[in-house]
């Protein structure tokens, strides 16, 4: 077996996916700063524990891998923030928390699932289609970036029940 499999197995094993709480926002925090240019602070992830959010983590054991933050507006599904750890990013995490959402979300009969990517997140754009997301749009300059704004993807999937 090669060792990488022998990796993903071990972990996919004893990862588990649950819903956060306000106490995980200082290991969010933690990931969130390897993940972006521009991270989230605490007042914002303080703010999406509401009923119309959703805040999924990947735990493994105690140590959180990695989480997805996603709001329903009427029978959407918005993926607010999706972010692995960078030490496990590589190992299906990133894919495991999407499932979950995915799953969950057409569970609770949101319609579809929207999102926004930069349009140089090659990895993301990747892990997005694999799972049946398609292009619907574009928002010149939606994120901050320097020297110039850079452009978001809007990527739809449409959910079961979606007629
Ligand atoms: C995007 C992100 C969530 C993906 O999570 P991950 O756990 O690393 O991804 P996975 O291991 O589940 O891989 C899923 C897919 O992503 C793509 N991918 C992952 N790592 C990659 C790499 N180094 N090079 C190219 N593609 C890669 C592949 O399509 C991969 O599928 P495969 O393993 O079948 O080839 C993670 O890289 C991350 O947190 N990035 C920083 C924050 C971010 O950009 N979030 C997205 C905002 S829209």
């Amino acid at each position: 077996m090669e060792p990488e499999q022998s990796y993903r197995q071990v972990a996919s094993a004893t990862r588990r996916i649950r819903s956060l709480a306000p106490t995980d926002i200082p290991d969010i925090l933690s990931i969130e700063l390897t993940g972006y240019s521009h991270p989230w602070s605490e007042a914002i992830f303080r703010d999406c524990f509401r009923p119309d959010y959703r805040l999924w983590g990947l735990a493994d054991g105690d140590g959180l891998q990695g989480y997805a933050v996603v709001a329903y507006l009427f029978d959407e599904a918005h993926l607010l923030n999706l972010c692995v750890g960078a030490r496990w990013r590589g190992s299906g995490a990133g894919r495991l928390l999407l499932r979950h959402l995915i799953r969950e979300s057409f569970r609770e009969h949101m319609q579809r699932v929207l999102l926004e990517v930069r349009r140089s997140n090659a990895i993301a754009i990747d892990l997005y289609k694999t799972e049946g997301f398609v292009q619907i749009g574009e928002r010149p300059g939606y994120y901050p970036a320097s020297p110039v704004r850079e452009d978001a993807l809007v990527l739809a999937l449409e959910g079961p029940e979606a007629g």
